[in-house]
């Protein structure tokens, strides 16, 4: 019976081969989405085990750790947004901070210009954050875990993985020899990614049994383990010797926050998002709140109108994110005035329906009074309901390059994703404001956008989120009007070509088969100015309900090699 069941759904994804777009894969318990088909499939079999959305999600994330090192992550740190069957939500912040001994300057010369190259932002020991993601996962997992399976058995299959070896794709292949460079001056790294020189091909087996005894340590020994025990050890003193500065005492430190989600709608649906220290959350409601005022219903998905209105929304809200934002718990962001409707339809009456504006033109907004105080994605929709949209990251890939000695991950290079200097753009071209400069224990400002759309009727819609650094929310908006305004399933409402403007450069960034030459020039001949490179900007992954039989409809971003999997 169960085995028919099975047979029925996995003839319904297939049966529509041949389509001009594909359908999402159709399931009718639960669903993972990621950008790795072995991750994907371990959150399944987690659920089947009885475990829901939560423990799922603890596995995933420690599976690709082991399958997706280029963004999978030990020593990262990101945001887990949570929407239990209930309805009650919450919002995971297990974002890297600043060392103790960090310095708003550390990454200038005495002369004022950017450090380049090992002790940059960016490369080698000092780029790296403190990392959150195993303190996350253990919050999780604690407060919202089934309870049924425990952190031990959801973090066995990543060392598995890790002891027993997994095969190397086509992707990672590339992904490591485009990165030989990052990763050949850190010894451990060296060897363990690129095999001290024999590069790694498709089809070989990749085994990591430093990362297995580390998942080993924090199976036996719990996730204070990576924070207190040999895990912190080995961390502190690569550190030391190498002059970076995350000590023991930071990682004894360091610990995750739960914070209230960001709420805003669109034309009546409700929009659940992430909070600072992610720009996320308030760059997309700011966006959606700008672009309500127009019927974008009648206006072509892939045409020089609609791009139009997008572009100059993006244009707007992102202003605003370099002028207002960051680390709510450092500096004051005006949250609510951002994401106000009154707000929006100011920033909106400055739209010229036939002109681009000029970035320069363009400064940040005034929205209304401060509060008082205040990569890759994932997610999982299980048999109750409850549902996880997970983004979490090294940074740029391979985050920092660095792998301490003797523990088996990479670390990331978030320190870069704060105002290194004034006025100059990061890694992600973006510029940002002294509200994001380093200071100790402090989080980065980041683009995550995990999020979750509401029917009307209170009901989860959808789940969705994507790697891709200041492109991320952009790509949230366009899957949101895609499938709210131009009436696409979730599947090809990721797969639809996405463009990116983030107000400075004043340029459009768009996919290499993304846009039509005759798009291109009407809107240049509105005064749009488009990059010279093109690229694919999306990993996204998303999670539909039908409404009518309550089906999970899952949908990972045709353009890499994520898997749906559901049961
Ligand atoms: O937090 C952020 O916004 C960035 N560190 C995310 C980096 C990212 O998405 C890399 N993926 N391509």
């Amino acid at each position: 019976m169960k085995l028919k069941f099975f047979l029925l759904f996995l003839c319904v994804s297939v049966g529509t081969a041949g389509a001009a777009w594909r359908d999402p894969v159709r399931a009718p318990h639960g669903m993972v989405a990621s950008t790795d088909r072995i991750a994907s499939q371990i959150g399944v079999e987690v659920m089947k085990r009885g475990g829901n959305a939560v423990d799922a999600s603890v596995a995933v994330a420690f599976a690709l750790a082991v399958t997706y090192p280029a963004a999978g992550n030990l020593g990262g740190g990101g945001f887990l947004l949570l929407r239990r069957h209930d309805g009650s939500t919450t919002a995971i912040d297990y974002r890297e901070t600043a060392p103790a001994a960090a310095t708003r300057d550390m990454f200038l010369l005495p002369n004022g210009d950017k450090i380049k190259g090992d002790g940059s932002s960016t490369i080698g020991y000092r780029a790296a954050g403190v990392p959150g993601t195993v303190a996350g996962m253990a919050f999780a997992l604690k407060q919202y875990g089934s309870g049924k399976l425990s952190w031990s058995q959801l973090l066995e299959p990543a060392r598995k993985l890790a002891a027993e070896g997994f095969v190397v794709t086509h992707r990672l292949e590339g992904m490591l020899q485009d990165n030989q460079s990052l990763l050949s001056p850190y010894a451990d790294s060296r060897r363990i990614f690129l095999r001290d020189g024999k590069l790694y091909r498709e089809g070989e087996l990749l085994r990591q049994p430093d990362l297995a005894a580390t998942l080993g340590r924090l199976q036996k020994k719990g996730p204070r383990e990576f924070y207190e025990g040999e895990t912190a050890r080995l961390l502190a003193d690569d550190m030391q010797r190498h002059g970076g500065l995350i000590s023991r005492d930071d990682l004894r430190r360091y610990t995750p926050k739960e914070r209230e989600p960001l709420r805003g709608s669109y034309r009546g649906f409700e929009i659940i998002s992430m909070p600072p220290p992610s720009s996320g959350g308030a760059v997309l409601i700011e966006m959606l709140n700008i672009l309500e005022g127009f019927d974008l219903k009648k206006l072509n998905p892939l045409s020089s109108d609609y791009y139009h209105l997008l572009i100059e929304a993006m244009r707007r809200a992102y202003a605003d994110r370099a002028e207002y934002m960051g680390d709510t718990d450092f500096v004051r962001v005006p949250i609510s005035g951002l994401i106000d409707k009154a707000y929006a339809e100011r920033q909106r009456s400055s739209i010229n329906l036939e002109r681009a504006s000029a970035s320069s033109e363009i400064s940040a907004g005034k929205p209304a009074g401060y509060e008082a105080t205040q990569t890759t994605h994932f997610t999982v929709v299980d048999a109750q309901g409850n549902a996880v949209a997970n983004t979490y990251t090294l940074n740029g890939w391979f985050g920092s390059g660095v792998v301490a000695k003797g523990t088996g991950f990479l670390l990331n290079n978030e320190m870069d994703d704060f105002t290194t200097k004034a006025g100059a753009p990061n890694l992600y071209g973006v510029v940002q404001s002294e509200r994001n400069a380093v200071a100790p224990q402090k989080r980065p400002l980041s683009s995550m956008t995990p999020t979750f759309v509401l029917r009307q009727d209170g009901s989860l819609f959808f789940t969705v989120g994507s790697p891709g650094g200041t492109t991320i929310t952009n790509t949230v908006l366009q899957v949101i009007c895609n499938v709210i305004d131009h009436d696409m399933n979730l599947q090809q409402a990721i797969d639809a070509p996405h463009i990116h403007h983030q107000w400075l450069p004043d340029e459009v960034v768009y996919e290499p088969l993304g846009l039509s030459d005759d798009t291109r020039r009407a809107l240049e001949a509105r005064g749009h100015t488009f990059t010279t490179k093109p690229e694919n900007m999306s990993d996204a992954q998303g999670i539909m309900i039908e409404e009518k039989t309550g089906v999970r409809l899952g949908a990972s971003d045709a353009r890499y090699d994520g898997a749906a999997v559901g049961y």
